[in-house]
Formats: C-alpha cells, structure tokens, sequence
C-alpha cells in the first residue's frame, strides 16, 4: 500500500459472461490485498479494463475508453490502469504505443499474477505485459464475495473448437477443466452465502471432462443439482454438435436445472456450416432441437446467428431465413461478421460488403422480433415462476425477475422479497418481456 488511505478499485467488464467471472476473480484478489470497490470511476486509484476481442467493434469501444481514461490520469498521477483479457493476450505490447498511459498489460491465465504486477508497480514504476504462453490450468482464484442472487462460475477454460471466423481459441488457448470437487465446493460455498442461481461456464460446456477421467458435463450437473439450497442451475455455452443425450437426460432428472436450451446454430444452411466448421449439419440440428422439445414440452430455446460470412449469397440468407420459421426460436443473439486476423476466414474470398450485411441483420432482426413476440403472446393468461430480483430500474414500485425459461417478467409490487419465488400470471406479453400480475 501506498499511505494509509483507502484504496478503491474499479473493474470494467466487456465481452463474455467469462469476462465477467473473471472480473470477480480480479475484484478478489484487491479484496484481499485491502482494496475496496469504487463508486466511481474519477474515486478508483486502480482502474482494470478486462477487454474482449470477438469482434472489431468490440475493441474500438474499448481502445476508446482507455482513451477516455487519460484525463482521470491527469488529475490523479498515482492511478494504475490496467489493461486484461483476451484483447490484451491478442494485442500484448502494442497497448503500450497506442495508449502509454496504460501501466500493466495482462492477458488471460494471467489474471493470478495482479498482485505481484502491483507491488512490482509500487515499487518501480513502467509499463509491465504478462501474456498466457502455455495456457495451463490457472490456479483457483477466489471471486470477490458475492451478495447478488447470481453467481458465474467457470468449470473450464479455453476451447478446441476453431470455428473458422472465431478468435477466441488464440486468445484463450486450449480446453482445461477444473476438476468437480473444486467446482462443487465452490458454489456450495456461494449457496451459504446467499446465492440462488449459478450460470456454469465454458466455451463449450458439453465438452467438460474430456481432458479428466473423473466426470462428464452430465456428471457435474447431477453433483451441482444436490447443492443443498441452490434453486436454478444454468449454464453456457452448449456446442449443439456435443449435446449428448446423456446430458439430456441428467437435465431432466435434476430439478434445477432450467428447461432454456442456448443452442447456438450460428446460421441456417449446410454450405455455411461447414464452411464455419461447425461439425453439424442443419438436420442434425432440427432433430436435436427436436427430441428436446419431446422430452421439454415448455423449453424455451436461445442462439446466437452472424450474418454476412463470406461467401453468403442472398440464396443462403434466405434459406436462413427460412431455417428460423421452422425453429422458431424465443431470442436470438445476432452479429454481423467481423473479420479477425489470424483466423481462417479472414482471408476466405467473396467477403460480403459491409452495407449488405447490416441490410441482412436488420431483416434477420426483424424476423427473429415478429417470432419473439408470437411466442411469447401465447404465455397470455397464463402463469409463470419467477425469482424475485427487486425493483426495475425506472420505477421502484414495479419489481423484475426472470422465469426458468430466462425470459424477463415485471409486475407491480406487493410484499415479496427478493430472492423469492413467486407466480405471476402474464398480462401483456410482449417482444423482450412479459408484464404480468402477481398471484396470491
Ligand atoms: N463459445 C461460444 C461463444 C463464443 S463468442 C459459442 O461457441 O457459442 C459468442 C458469439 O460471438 C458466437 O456464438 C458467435 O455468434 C459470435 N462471434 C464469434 N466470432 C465472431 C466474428 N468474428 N464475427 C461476428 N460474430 C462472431
Ligand atoms: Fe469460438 Fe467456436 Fe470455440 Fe465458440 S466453439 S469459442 S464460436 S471457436
Ligand atoms: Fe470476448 Fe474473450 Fe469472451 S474474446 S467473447 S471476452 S472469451
């Protein structure tokens, strides 16, 4: 520590709910050095931007907050900023030219080393890059401690997966899951401190346990449903090529895990499939989506869809189309493609121009609203549970919650608490929520 004052920290999360776990991570390590949070940015004597490189947007909103930071530097000579994550693994030194207000460059798997790069920072002062090089398994880093309802927890890092447009496996390196006890005792740990819902992470869940003999997704799972106290299981992202049956039937054997099947298909027809290099065709898809719904007649099903790849012609998108009248999903989380160096479509041919791929997204957009809202008008009437979460944040009387389905209900409030479960019956159903009454 510098002097006797209170330090504060604040910790900027873009990209993936991976980031934002480890985020947490980070904001446990100050912790436990004697840092407290920061309301605000101008009160924080360190500053940590814990980035994402997915795609480009993605990075110039980032480079332009780092920008944005120098005059808090101007007013504050001693604050430290920090730059992590998977633009930092990607972009390394280079921070440095562009931003030389920047003290530290961290990549990912490296997040374990922040207090040794502060007093090293203390101590000396000059522009410190620590990059993951190997990729091993991270030592377990306690999250700051959480009074929220929710909690992300990662059961592996990294992906095998290299869909051709896709950055993340150069940043974040090769699948390591962590071993099942350590993910148990960890949220039994999160459960008696209050938290209901845990969200299990991994660039592709249903691969966990492939690099151990000791358990499969399935198994984990079934180990986190017997939590004592725990009330909704979630868990992202689901590889549709690796969903096993297995997995399926753990779902439905377990009584917290939530019938909300994110599937990303990442587009509609098989020459773009496997020009991604998804490992699945469109029927194999329709058939998984398909005995899913036989065995969970009230699932509710999310992707994510990115347009403009190259070599998409106006035939595939609207096969694509085509493709989600017949799914019918409840969301889906759509992107324009974004070109990343280093991967193999970045240098593919007929890359599609700019103006047609936002026309596409906008159609695609459109599409996806109309389906939303046809879906959720038939939840009209009827009742649904939610998990209390507190009050919406433009009027305190009308509180919010989400069903198991993941969609986002508000309701006028009475006397329940948050963390409650309560029935509320759905009286204007409506694209991205669902406002309702409660019942008695
Ligand atoms: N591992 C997860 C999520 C990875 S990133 C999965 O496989 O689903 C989240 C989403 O970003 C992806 O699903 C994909 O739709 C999108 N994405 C990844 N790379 C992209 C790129 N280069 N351009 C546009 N969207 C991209
Ligand atoms: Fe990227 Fe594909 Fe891995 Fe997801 S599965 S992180 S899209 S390479
Ligand atoms: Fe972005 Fe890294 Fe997540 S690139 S999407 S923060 S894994």
């Amino acid at each position: 520590m510098l002097d006797n004052k209170q330090l504060l920290y604040k910790i900027l999360p873009y990209g993936c709910q991976m980031n934002f776990s480890d985020g947490e991570r980070f904001a446990g390590q100050l912790e436990r050095m004697g840092y407290k949070p920061a309301d605000k940015m101008e009160d924080a004597d360190i500053i940590i931007i814990n980035t994402c490189c997915v795609r480009e947007n993605a990075e110039k909103k980032i480079y332009g907050k780092i920008g944005e930071i120098k005059h808090l530097k101007q007013q504050n000579p001693n604050l430290i900023l920090g730059i992590t994550g998977c633009m930092a693994q990607k972009d390394g030194d280079k921070i440095f030219k562009k931003a030389p207000h920047v003290d530290f460059v961290l990549g990912t798997n490296k997040m374990y080393d922040l207090p040794a790069v502060l007093e090293e920072i203390y101590t000396s002062r000059g522009h410190i890059v620590k990059l993951a090089g190997d990729y091993d398994m991270p030592p377990n880093v306690e999250p700051a401690k959480n009074d929220s309802l929710f909690a992300y927890v990662p059961i592996m890092y990294g992906c095998n997966n290299f869909c051709t447009y896709c950055i993340v496996p150069y940043v974040r390196g090769r699948e390591r899951s962590r071993a099942p006890e350590e993910i148990v005792a960890e949220i039994t740990k999160m459960v008696q401190s209050g938290v209901k819902e845990v969200t299990l992470l991994g660039q592709n869940v249903n691969s966990y346990g492939k690099d151990r003999n000791d358990a499969d997704f399935a198994d984990l799972l079934t180990m986190v449903d017997k939590i004592e106290g725990i009330e909704r299981i979630r868990y992202m992202t689901s590889h549709p090529r690796d969903l096993t049956d297995k997995v399926i039937a753990a779902i439905k054997n377990s009584k917290h895990v939530c019938e909300h099947f994110h599937l990303p298909v990442q587009y509609g027809t098989d020459k773009m499939l496997k020009a991604m290099n998804r490992g699945y065709t469109t029927a194999y898809y329709k058939e998984l989506i398909a005995k899913i719904r036989r065995d969970f007649p009230n699932a509710s099903f999310t992707t994510d869809l990115i347009v403009g790849f190259p070599g998409e012609t106006d035939e595939d998108f609207s096969q694509m189309l085509e493709f989600l009248r017949e799914i019918r999903y409840d969301a889906a989380y759509t992107f324009v493609y974004s070109k990343r160096s280093g991967t193999p479509a970045a240098t593919m041919k007929n890359q599609v121009p700019e103006a047609i791929k936002k026309d596409r997204l906008h159609k695609l957009m459109d599409l996806q609203n109309e389906i939303s809202l046809e879906i959720n008008e038939k939840l009209l009437n009827q009742t649904v549970e939610v998990m209390v979460e507190g009050p919406s944040k433009t009027d305190k009387t009308v509180y919010t919650g989400h069903t198991r389905t993941n969609k986002i209900v508000l309701w006028q409030h009475k006397d329940e608490k948050v963390g409650d479960l309560v029935k509320v019956k759905i009286t204007h159903p409506q694209t991205w929520v669902l406002k309702g009454e409660l019942e008695a």
